[in-house]
């Protein structure tokens, strides 16, 4: 493993071609990034530019067409499939864009799930982290609802709260505050970047210029490419952004 002086993912040349039938779409082009431990990474860009798709790319949920991926110093290619899903299992938390929390489990269940079943702790442990975690992001008294009894912003924060439930070294967040209202987004991306420390590296999706201010860097894509990157940013604290 690589420590935590170099990137902890590193992407060189990646493109993402989708073919149905007669049509193909170029989702991403000739993508380089990397993203560095303590850092909060933003990827800016409008609707349909590709955001997602590079996100699932860096998460291991879907397959470049070419380019190359490295995860602490690994390049993926050399790892087999076992070792990639046990690698990509305990130490990428994704916070998806539309939640994707499994419907039969209550909001803490959700959560108890990935501390028991992933990170193997104890049942009694995964319960008060659940519970912890559900607090935090300001659900601490709805642990026992299903997702349907939640709204669409409470159902982020229990995906936020089961991204960070198992302390991932790389934090992939898609649009993490879409649903949220100007308070609660503000506390969930304190909570976000407050993440980027220790070795672990936070990466958020947003369209929202605004909220790129809180990034060390960022990265703007326009039709699949970086087509502008910005290293060594200042981040703007969170309390200060208007958006
Ligand atoms: N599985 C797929 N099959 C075919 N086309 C796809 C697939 N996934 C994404 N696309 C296309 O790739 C492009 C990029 O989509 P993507 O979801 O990555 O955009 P995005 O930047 O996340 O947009 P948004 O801000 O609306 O979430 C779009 O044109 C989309 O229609
Ligand atoms: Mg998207």
């Amino acid at each position: 493993m690589n420590g935590t002086i170099g990137p902890v993912i590193r992407i060189e040349n990646m493109s993402k071609v989708y073919r149905m039938g007669e049509v193909t779409v170029t989702a991403l082009k000739d993508v380089s990034l990397e993203l560095y431990p303590d850092q909060v990474t933003i990827i800016l860009g409008p609707s349909g530019c590709g955001k997602t798709t590079l996100l699932n790319q860096i998460g291991g949920i879907d397959t470049p067409t070419s380019g190359r991926l490295w995860v602490d110093g690994h390049q993926v290619q050399s790892l087999n499939q076992r070792q990639l899903t046990r690698y990509r299992q305990k130490n990428i938390g994704f916070i998806f864009q539309f939640f994707n929390l499994i419907p039969n489990l209550t909001a803490r269940e959700n959560i108890e799930f990935v501390l028991e079943y992933i990170m193997d702790i104890s049942g009694r442990e995964a319960h008060r982290r659940s519970q912890e975690l559900l607090t935090k992001v300001g659900l601490g008294e709805r642990g026992d609802h299903y997702p349907y009894q939640l709204s669409g912003g409470e159902q982020q924060r229990v995906s936020i709260a089961r991204a960070l439930s198992k302390e991932p070294k790389i934090l992939l967040a898609d649009e993490p505050t879409g649903e949220l209202d100007y308070t609660t987004g503000k506390m969930i991306l304190s909570l976000l970047t407050s993440f980027a420390c220790d070795g672990r590296a936070v990466l958020i999706v947003t369209h929202n210029k605004e909220l790129a201010k809180i990034g060390n860097r960022v990265l703007y894509l326009k039709d699949g490419r970086v087509v502008r990157e910005v290293k060594d940013q200042v981040p703007t604290p969170v309390e200060r952004l208007e958006w």
